[in-house]
């Protein structure tokens, strides 16, 4: 990043960046200067490409945006005042702490781009997708939200069909392989995706929609 650009993510980052409530649980719909019409929350941004394009073809929707990195948060920052979003919110640490924080059925669409897949049998325990995170998502999605993943590790894709397949509040949309390898549309692609398809990994693109609560 540039100095420029750098100084100004410093000044425009305390505008964006959200805490956790002491006590009680975060309003996201509050986090926005104007009401929305539903709030979509990225995980892991990285860089951001895909969640300043998103809001960007949004404005209705509020964007939360999670990510530890912090120069991933800074290259966010820089491409809202550069492109003049005003729908972006940004949680800079641990994804976590945010999801325990959020109320029920508070938020209409979740991405979890490109995850670490941590490969290793004993770091298993560290992947975002899992179980009890999967709980979490569930609990703070509004029924028929979408849950969009992306992975370009073969051994992670097979852990992320079980996982979430295996989970009574999330529905598959797509069941073939042939579906999963095509980026749809409205998915703007992200520098990880770049990074894998020239090492020559082909990414896969899955979709899963939380159940209506009965
Ligand atoms: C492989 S990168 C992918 C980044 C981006 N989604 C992309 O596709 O280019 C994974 C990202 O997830 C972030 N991350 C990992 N664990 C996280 C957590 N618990 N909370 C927030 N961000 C996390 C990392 O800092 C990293 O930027």
């Amino acid at each position: 990043m540039r100095p420029g650009q750098q100084r100004l993510a410093e000044t425009l980052l305390p505008e964006l960046r959200f805490a956790l409530p002491e006590s009680g649980l975060l309003d996201p719909a509050r986090l926005f200067g104007a009401p929305m019409q539903a709030v979509w929350l990225e995980i892991g941004f990285g860089g951001g490409e895909h969640l300043a394009a998103q809001a960007g073809c949004h404005p209705e929707i509020g964007f939360l945006g999670c990510e530890v990195f912090e120069n991933g948060v800074a290259r966010l920052v820089s491409a809202v005042a550069r492109n003049g979003i005003g729908n972006v919110r940004i949680f800079a640490d641990d994804a976590r702490l945010l999801l325990a924080a959020l109320p029920d059925r508070s938020i209409a669409r979740i991405f979890i781009l490109f995850p670490d897949p941590w490969p290793k049998a004993r770091h298993h325990k560290r992947r975002l997708v899992a179980p009890a995170t999967l709980d979490q998502l569930a609990r703070i999605m509004t029924d028929g939200a979408e849950l969009r993943l992306a992975t370009d590790d073969p051994d992670y894709l097979a852990w992320i069909l079980e996982t979430v397949t295996a989970h009574p509040e999330f529905a598959s949309t797509a069941p073939q392989a042939a579906d999963w390898r095509e980026r749809p549309p409205d998915w703007p692609a992200t520098r990880y995706e770049e990074k894998a398809r020239a090492a020559g990994r082909s990414p896969a693109f899955l979709t899963f929609v939380r159940r209506v609560r009965t």
